[in-house]
């Protein structure tokens, strides 16, 4: 029987996604990369779940899109495919999406990280655009995203070179969030996922739009939306349950509306 490319389930608020072709290293085949997608979608939509988290094996959170697909396209075949489709509609969700990274995570692997919103990786993870090595370059935003994220001097090194940056270098360049031991990385991102989990769910899609604007545009455009977003708030119950939870010193109960 032929084994699901993807495999998922619910814990509390946080679904769980977890890549699975660990027999090729978690390679993004199109037919994994449209269901994840589409699984993305479905829990965006669902009104029970607060966060995602987006893991890999602990061999490997991606090692690049699946080399094998495109092995033998030629530019037009590639065009026609409109792959980048996908990755426009994982941009657009709405929930922050946690990545448990253990492992390589490396070209489409490394891009498909960086449309995640909070990074746990293990002090093993290897992280990189190999893609040169290959006669291309990286295709979902991995000179755009990777520069923004780490500085053009290391941006160039890495996707010029196709070297691997350890998960300290990527800490410290920014490129992710925390590490964590070796023997608990996806533990240890399931927490973060719990413990976001527990905010109220419009003050997370709220903070989670405001801070990617930061990426897409001026900052005076993204003072603009922030402020929108934060009166747009005032409207909710979350914000009058959170104020009175305060000054009633007690845990709030956000409902979400
Ligand atoms: N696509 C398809 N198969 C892959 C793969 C990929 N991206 N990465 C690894 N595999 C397969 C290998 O072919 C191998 O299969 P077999 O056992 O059938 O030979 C299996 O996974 C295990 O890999 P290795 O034997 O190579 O394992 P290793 O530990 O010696 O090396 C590695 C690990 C350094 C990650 C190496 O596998 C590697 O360099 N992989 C390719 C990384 C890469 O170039 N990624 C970019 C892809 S292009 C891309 O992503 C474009 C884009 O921007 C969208």
């Amino acid at each position: 029987m032929e084994e699901q490319h993807l495999l998922h389930e619910v814990d509390g608020n946080v679904a769980i996604i977890r890549i699975n072709r660990p027999k090729v290293l978690n390679a993004l085949s199109l037919p994994l990369m449209e269901d994840l997608a589409n699984l993305l979608e479905q829990y965006d939509a669902d009104d029970s779940i607060h966060v995602i988290l987006l893991s890999g094996n602990e061999r490997a959170w991606a090692a690049g899109a699946d080399i094998g697909d495109m092995a033998t396209a030629s530019s037009d075949e590639m065009r026609r495919r409109n792959q980048f489709a996908i990755w426009e509609q994982i941009k657009v969700i709405k929930k922050p999406i946690i990545a448990a990274v253990s492992g390589f995570a490396l070209g489409g692997g490394c891009e498909l990280m960086m449309h995640c919103d909070i990074v746990i990786a293990s002090e093993n993870a290897l992280f990189g655009q190999p893609e040169i090595n290959l006669g291309i370059i990286p295709g979902a935003g991995g000179t755009q995203r990777f520069t923004r994220a780490v500085g053009k001097a290391t941006a160039m090194d890495v996707v010029l070179s196709g070297r691997f940056l350890s998960a300290k270098e990527a800490l410290d360049f920014g490129l992710i969030s925390r590490i964590v031991p070796k023997e608990h990385w996806f533990e240890s991102a399931l927490i973060v996922a719990k413990q976001v989990a527990t905010k109220g769910p419009i003050a997370l899609r709220s903070a989670k739009a405001s801070v990617l604007n930061a990426e897409e545009l001026t900052l005076s455009e993204s003072l603009v939306e922030e402020r929108a977003l934060f009166y747009a708030l005032f409207d909710t119950d979350d914000q009058t349950e959170g104020m009175n939870a305060f000054a009633e010193k007690r845990k709030p109960n956000f409902t979400g509306t």
